[in-house]
């Protein structure tokens, strides 16, 4: 990490005020309901959490400590007993939603399955009952390498039936990192399909596993769904087909006691640079911060249809896929497949099918959409959508207006959601019903979460400065260590900027300032800030006025060694359908920064690129365009790259 603040050079002043016909009707319909929340919550967290804990989960055991914070170790709700698929289930087969709509799922190939709450606990039971037949014991890991079905959830939620933490692998990586990831977290039993549906094609999950299984001494039985047809190789006494043993599993299953700390998963980081972390999250806070942050973010409600596009094998799948909407009784839509050439609309067309009410996707997808033109999404009917969201990387104004204009009719306020994979659910974000959104920040942070732009001092910077966002307070969801290195927990995000007068700072590598009225502007990742002749500048503004020319797309900057300046600016730029690469439009582009945000800014170096080279979960790697600017070769990992193809074409087309 580099030193110095970080200059904030964006200038956006547009805002939209929450709609009055949303906000009358919104859990926390105005500022000044939030803005007692959130205070509540500042003067008195503990007694905040524990009020909250107290009226919205179900306890075996009540807790006798709220907090116990030794940094970097918390441990939250000390002394309680509980279990998270019952809080997910058990309690809502009491009541109406017992026949409601827990998941309906739409399958790539157009086939669909809706699973009331009934029925998935009664899926998940039996689940657990053949995970117990086959040794599983709490604490024991379970690698879950699944496409998106609705089997996914059920893995999950039997895992967490049992205290036996499960770790979901995405089912589009590669052997290695399965192996790579069961072995770090000693996978006892490994549940997988045949295949699984994506972009027209099936994924040979099990020939995957196969591959990976054969490093992987502590798996000892694989469970195999049958999604896709998929001719496999079983392997007697250790690989079994789900619908086999489920069929002769009884459908009541007792939910394990579980203590509030007990591990609830392990899940693996992206892992950009190095080894993968296993960020860990526990019962009792995961559960207790899911379930709320997905009430106040998603103003969700019974009526409400909610679709998060995310993978389960993101944090968002887990939180807001399952764990925090399923928590609250709703009704969650989960789609197997993804746009793709003969199906660019298909998500419009699972909206319009399901009157989708609540849509919650990543940047990456929107500029993908944005890119492919309005016509796909204006042939369906999206009236039935009244809050948008976004997560994963700083969106920028243009596509966050693109997004109001085309998808949400202008009529649905959006929520930019800022979080990690290790604050366990949304931090920074708009309330809908009650805050005001400014296209390009998430706005303010939830209640209980106290977060502050510093120096590397750990002072506060002044207002619109930029400098390293950080939060000063434990929260119920924040990850507790990494899988089997405490150390490198501390070391990863308690150092960087080190503790002051006894406050210690949460820091995971993000830039941001805050503007005058307190509202966080997210600047990209500091590792990827750009230093140009002594200005440090963060990546999403320069990207963001790139992006507000019509002819762009999608931008990516990077620095590029520079004799003079010490780096200058070098911008992959992605056009919109229907532009052609020329002379005429680098200078346009190169003035059109300069106008936007000033000549600092200006980026000496335009490359129409065909593609950027993105993770699995869509994120930028801006690391391998900074090779490629100069002139370097690619290092580092590569297997989180979503496709290595693009690299190629980069080398050879820019
Ligand atoms: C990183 C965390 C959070 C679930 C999905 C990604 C970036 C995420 C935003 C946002 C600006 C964002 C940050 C963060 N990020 N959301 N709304 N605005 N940046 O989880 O893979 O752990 O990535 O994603 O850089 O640190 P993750």
């Amino acid at each position: 990490m580099s030193e110095g603040a970080i200059e904030s050079v964006l200038q956006e002043k547009r805002w939209f005020a929450p709609p009055p016909t949303f906000a009358a009707k919104a859990r926390i319909g105005s500022y000044e309901a939030y803005r007692a929340l959130y205070d509540r919550s500042r003067e008195d967290p503990i007694a905040f959490w524990e009020e909250q804990a107290a009226q919205e989960l179900a306890w075996f055991e009540r807790w006798h400590t709220v907090l116990d914070w030794q940094p970097p170790q918390a441990k939250w709700f000390e002394g309680g007993r509980l279990n998270v698929s019952h809080n997910c289930l058990d309690r809502h087969l009491g009541t109406w939603r017992r026949n409601k709509a827990a998941i309906v799922w739409e399958g790539e190939p157009g086939d669909s399955r809706t699973l009331t709450y009934g029925q998935l606990h009664r899926e998940v039971c039996q689940m657990a009952n053949v995970l117990k037949q086959l040794g599983v014991q709490k604490g024991d890991v379970v690698g879950i390498y699944l496409p998106m079905i609705p089997e996914a959830a059920i893995a999950m939620l039997a895992c967490a039936r049992l205290g036996a933490p499960h770790s979901v692998v995405f089912g589009g990586f590669s052997a290695e990192a399965l192996r790579d990831r069961l072995n770090d977290a000693q996978a006892k039993v490994l549940i997988t399909a045949d295949g699984g549906w994506r972009k027209d094609a099936v994924v040979p999950l099990k020939d995957q596993a196969d591959k990976a299984l054969a490093g992987v001494p502590s798996v000892q039985h694989v469970l195999v769904v049958r999604r896709a047809a998929q001719p496999v190789t079983m392997v007697p006494g250790r690989d079994s087909w789900w619908h086999d043993l489920q069929a002769g599993a009884a459908g009541q299953c007792p939910a394990e006691p579980c203590a509030s700390e007990d591990v609830l998963f392990v899940l693996y980081t992206s892992g950009s640079t190095g080894k993968p972390k296993g960020v860990v999250h526990t019962t009792a806070g995961y559960n207790l911060y899911a379930h709320m942050t997905t009430q106040w973010v998603f103003d969700l409600r019974d009526e409400d249809v909610y679709w998060c596009t995310a993978d389960v094998g993101w944090i968002t799948g887990h939180s807001y896929i399952v764990y925090g909407p399923l928590s609250n009784g709703a009704t969650v839509v989960m789609y197997e497949g993804a746009p793709r050439p003969t199906n660019p609309g298909c998500f419009w067309d699972i909206i319009e099918k399901y009157g989708v009410t609540i849509f919650y996707t990543a940047p990456t997808a929107i500029r993908a959409f944005l890119k492919a033109g309005e016509h796909f999404p204006r042939a369906r009917d999206l009236s039935s959508l009244r809050l948008l969201g976004t997560v994963g990387e700083p969106i920028n104004p243009e596509a966050w207006m693109w997004y109001h204009h085309v998808i949400g009719g202008g009529r649905c306020p959006i929520v930019d959601t800022w979080w990690q994979t290790e604050t366990g659910g949304i931090l920074i974000s708009a309330l809908p019903g009650a805050i005001a959104t400014k296209p390009g920040s998430a706005a303010l942070p939830l209640p209980g979460i106290f977060p502050q732009v510093v120096d590397l001092n750990g002072h506060p910077v002044g207002v619109n400065e930029g400098g390293y966002l950080t939060v000063t307070h434990p929260w119920p969801g924040m990850m507790r260590t990494v899988f089997g290195d405490p150390e490198r927990f501390r070391r990863s995000y308690w150092e960087h900027i080190p503790p002051c007068d006894g406050q210690y700072f949460y820091f995971a590598g993000d830039g941001a300032r805050q503007d005058e009225d307190g509202y966080f502007w997210v600047m990209g990742r500091v590792d990827d800030v750009i230093n140009a002749a002594g200005h440090r500048l963060g990546t999403m503004e320069i990207e963001s006025a790139l992006v507000s020319h019509p002819a762009v797309a999608e931008a990516a900057v990077v620095g590029k060694p520079d004799p003079l300046k010490g780096e200058d600016i070098c911008a992959f730029v992605i056009l919109a359908e229907g532009q052609t690469p020329n002379e005429a439009l680098v200078q346009a582009l190169k003035d059109h920064v300069v106008q936007e945000i000033g000549a600092i800014a200006r980026p000496g170096d335009i490359r129409f690129a065909p593609a950027l080279p993105k993770t699995r979960s869509g994120k930028i790697v801006r690391r391998l365009l900074r090779a490629l600017a100069a002139g370097s070769d690619f290092s580092g990992d590569l297997s989180t790259l979503e496709d290595r193809s693009v690299l190629d074409r980069l080398r050879e087309e820019v």
